[in-house]
């Protein structure tokens, strides 16, 4: 089983939503990550699946050039996340693990600002209204964020998000702490962006969202690659029966490590 896509080996993925090579960082004793690599291709989400303290998260903020690795590299549609950055995340959204939107500002002031940070087209309020209505933060659309309880204040991370059609979307553990709805928002939001040729990468320990809106799964244990493919080519491997669940396979494949 590769761990690696194809699109990781050989020359740059210049077609590639994510291109993750050789991404290796420490902090103190603590190896977070070893030498993980891994490409997205457009259209295709990748689930990122592992044990607390794995990795994912580090990997995330990693790609996304919030933390300094201590080698490798990351690029976002071609561009690599350190030389390139502006068209780099001008592509992408992420939403981070913990929430944490600007305490004095509203909903409404979020998606301002990211409507002017990104140049959106004239237009652009209305699909913000119908994005608050979705996530029912239309009530609180001109409270401050500091107000809101957590799973609001990462509503309005999702809201600006969706508000931009990303062509990458890099997803840390976007369940926790959503109702039922927002996540029903949440996956339609993530497919739709797949079927309209987005990559992305999604961290989760929900495996049933996993399940539902990837392509293809990266397992992660103590910062390694352990595993990585299809569903099916999963469960082959875990010698799974053919409509096995995706929780039994991954207990079987990271089971000892
Ligand atoms: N800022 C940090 N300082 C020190 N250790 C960290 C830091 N961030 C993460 N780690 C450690 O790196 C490892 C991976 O953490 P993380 O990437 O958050 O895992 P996951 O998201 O899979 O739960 C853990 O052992 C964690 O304690
Ligand atoms: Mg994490």
């Amino acid at each position: 089983m590769p761990v690696e896509a194809p699109l990781a080996q050989g020359a740059p993925a210049l077609g590639a939503a994510i291109d993750v090579r050789g991404l290796t960082k420490r902090f103190g004793k603590v190896a977070a990550l070893t030498d993980v690599s891994f490409a997205v291709a457009r259209g295709e989400i990748l689930g990122l699946i592992g044990p607390n303290g794995s990795g994912k998260t580090t990997l995330l903020r990693c790609l996304t050039g919030l933390l300094l690795e201590d080698s490798g590299t990351s690029a976002i549609g071609g561009h690599d996340i350190h030389k390139d950055p502006i068209p780099a995340r001008a592509m992408m959204a992420y939403l981070p693990e913990v929430p944490h939107p600007l305490a004095y500002l509203t909903p409404t002031e979020h998606l301002q600002f990211v409507a002017r940070a990104y140049q959106l087209a004239p237009g652009w309020e209305a699909r913000a209204s119908t994005i608050l209505e979705a996530l029912d933060l239309t009530e609180k659309a001109r409270s401050l964020a500091i107000d809101l309880s957590k799973g609001q204040k990462q509503k309005i991370h999702l809201a600006m998000a969706m508000l931009r059609d990303p062509q990458v979307l890099v997803l840390d553990e976007p369940l926790i702490g959503i109702d039922p709805k927002g996540a029903f928002v949440l996956k339609r939001w993530i497919k739709e962006r797949a079927g309209a040729g987005a990559g992305g990468v999604v961290s989760s320990h929900s495996l049933a969202l996993v399940e539902e809106v990837c392509h293809r799964v990266l397992v992660l244990a103590h910062g390694r690659p352990v595993v990585g493919g299809t569903f099916d080519e999963l469960r082959r491997l875990a010698h799974a029966a053919p409509g096995a669940s995706l929780e039994e396979v991954f207990l079987t494949l990271t089971a000892g490590r």
